[in-house]
């Protein structure tokens, strides 16, 4: 091992070890770094800077002293814990590591009838290049000139060959929710034989009407949920889908061991995560707070940005004096990055306040 390594290692070493004694402290009740491993900023993958939550914390730090065994039991109950809400049963409901676990198994899913998927464009795009390779093609349907998903363009773009439509809402990256009563119109318009992926991944922030009290309506809909986001909870991996019995069990079908992705440890974290609305609502709170300090700060710089309801930003650099990536990085500020092509838009994720306070302070010293 070289020193570079060997230095490498040892700040690992000690980063995990200020994360373990995070973990356990029994009175932090919220994560106030999100830079634990470097003095950087990342802003880059919509992480929850708050998370986990504490009830999270000591769920898995109980649970890790089980971990010889298989999680049957709490997997089951969490599976009837998401369901009941609803008023579902346990046959509507499929965990995943992670909602883009199941946004491929659905994809692939769709693959055997090969055809097209409709897809907005830009959006969420981590499961399309698996869909390429199952054979899939994607018809990209670019937003409107507000960036609106445009849903007249996507149903006129349907075909008899078309195995499924993919809407994320509210959208990734624009943070723009889809109109109510013109989802339920546009998923009523669908033929039942193309299956609508809804992907929810951020629903919370803002109270997003959910699409879940359609699924007894519409045999063909499909609903990705994830505790990466307002639970905070990326990096446990663990993610769930509604559905309707027999699109659940033909999904399950598809996962070797049925449920079986999240570790007991995440399983336990994501039990605990829905008994704490408190938590759930201190981190609503503040990302609409953080959020509004950056929107301000994009205003007093001249930039415009989408009405974002969720825990990233969208916005036009075309009047950034300088160079707006650069001038972050000199920073210490990671993640501002394009999503559509020639393209001045850029997103960032929102962080804790003293983030964003940087980032604006930051973003107007180098203007
Ligand atoms: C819209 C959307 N869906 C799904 C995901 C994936 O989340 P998970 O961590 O549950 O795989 C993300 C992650 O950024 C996302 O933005």
């Amino acid at each position: 091992m070289n020193r570079r390594q060997l230095i490498k290692q040892a700040g690992f070493a000690t980063a995990a070890f200020a994360m373990s004694r995070d973990l356990f402290a029994a009175n932090t009740s919220v994560f106030t770094q999100s830079t634990f491993i470097d003095e950087w900023i990342y802003l880059g993958s919509n992480e929850n800077p708050h998370g986990p939550s504490k009830a999270a914390r000591e769920a898995m730090s109980k649970a890790l002293l089980s971990t010889n065994r298989y999680q049957w039991k709490e997997s089951a109950k969490l599976i009837s814990a998401l369901a009941q809400p609803h008023r579902l049963t346990d046959k509507n409901i499929l965990l995943g590591a992670g909602s883009s676990e199941l946004l491929g198994l659905t994809t692939l899913f769709a693959s055997f009838k090969k055809g097209n998927i409709i897809a907005p464009d830009p959006t969420f795009r981590l499961w399309t290049t698996a869909a390429q390779h199952m054979g899939l093609q994607i018809k990209w349907i670019p937003l409107t000139e507000e960036k609106d998903t445009d849903l007249t363009a996507m149903h006129s773009a349907i075909d008899s060959d078309t195995s499924m439509v993919y809407l994320c809402n509210p959208n990734n990256p624009t943070g723009i929710p889809i109109p109510d009563q013109e989802l339920r119109d546009f998923i009523k318009a669908v033929p039942s034989h193309v299956i609508v992926l809804m992907d929810e991944a951020y629903t919370e922030f803002e109270d997003i009407p959910s699409t879940v009290p359609l699924i007894d309506e519409f045999p063909n809909l499909v609903i990705a949920k994830t505790f990466s986001k307002i639970y905070g909870l990326a990096g446990a991996r663990i993610g769930y889908l509604l559905g309707n019995e027999k699109i659940i069990e033909s999904l399950g079908n598809l996962q070797p061991w049925q449920n079986a992705g999240p570790s007991a440890v995440s399983v336990a974290a994501a039990l605990a995560s829905l008994q704490d609305q408190d938590f759930v609502t201190y981190c609503k709170t503040e990302n609409a707070k953080n959020r509004a300090i950056y929107h301000q700060g994009l205003a007093d710089l001249g930039l415009r940005h989408t009405p974002s309801t969720t825990s990233f930003s969208y916005f036009d650099t075309a009047n950034y004096p300088g160079n707006f990536v650069a001038t972050l990085e000199q920073n210490k500020i990671m993640g501002a990055r394009s999503f559509e092509e020639n393209s001045t838009w850029m997103r960032l994720s929102i962080g804790t306040t003293e983030e964003m306070k940087q980032v604006v302070s930051a973003l107007k010293a180098g203007s």
